[in-house]
């Protein structure tokens, strides 16, 4: 595990998206793992400046989100679907075609999650992953108790998560108590994961991350198993960690 501590979330967001940019650049169908919530956000906008300045071109990459919400439309404002329209896909080239989330509203939640996998395996893997990390170690939305050994799965979102994500919504009651998300064994098979963290609060995940037992009840660890991850940390997310 590599890891590039920087001054702030600016910078974080900065090295992220030169990684992704020349990802892009090196190999123009480059499968890309996307995320959501609070920390990529100033990502997306800096992947949106190198586009439209011309940097980079997203016409033929195609992405894969880790995870969508259960039991909200896909218009819904909350909905993931919704967040990488707004903070990406509407504003760059990628084809509304190569850019996939789980089906989070279907009548068959397993067979969306069997689909998402064959998909992904079927664009030949993710190659570059994109990955925050909750205060309780959760990936995508695997919480702790997650087997590692998980594909894509419909999973109980923990109290504390909804808790967390209740901000988004406009009471901790509208927040859905499942999701869909890419496994940790889908995670793992990415060929390369940057993983993004900033904030005092997040200080305790980074030192569990970086330090403590690999476990599934902090599903991060695994990482430290993964031959190709980089921690993009700002200092005060690093300041509990000797790096
Ligand atoms: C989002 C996801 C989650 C978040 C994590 C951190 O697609 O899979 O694992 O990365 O909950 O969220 P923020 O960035 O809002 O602190």
């Amino acid at each position: 595990m590599d890891f590039i501590i920087v001054d702030n979330y600016e910078e974080m967001s900065k090295k992220a998206s030169d990684i992704f940019v020349e990802k892009v650049n090196q190999k123009p169908d480059a499968v890309l793992g996307l995320a959501t919530g609070s920390t990529p956000e100033r990502f997306y906008e800096l992947l949106i400046d190198a586009y439209k300045q011309g940097d980079v071109s997203f016409e033929h990459a195609i992405s894969f989100n880790l995870d969508e919400y259960v039991g909200i439309s896909l218009d819904n404002s909350q909905s993931y679907h919704h967040y990488m329209n707004e903070k990406l896909f509407n504003h760059i080239n990628l084809p509304a075609a190569q850019a996939n989330l789980p089906l989070g509203e279907t009548e068959d939640l397993q067979v969306a999650c069997d689909n998402y996998e064959a998909k992904i395996k079927d664009a030949g893997g993710v190659d570059l992953q994109l990955l925050g990390i909750g205060l309780n170690g959760h990936i995508g939305f695997n919480e702790p108790g997650t087997p590692f050994e998980q594909e894509t799965h419909v999973v109980d979102l923990a109290p504390s998560t909804r808790e967390a994500n209740a901000r988004f919504f406009d009471s901790i009651d509208e927040v859905p108590t499942k999701a869909i998300t890419m496994g940790i064994k889908t995670i793992m098979q990415s060929e390369q994961i940057v993983l993004l963290i900033s904030g005092e609060k997040k200080a305790d995940a980074l030192y569990q991350l970086a330090e403590g037992p690999i476990t599934e009840d902090f599903p991060a660890s695994i990482l430290r198993e993964h031959p190709n991850v980089i921690i993009i940390a700002d200092k005060a997310a690093a300041s509990k960690i000797n790096k």
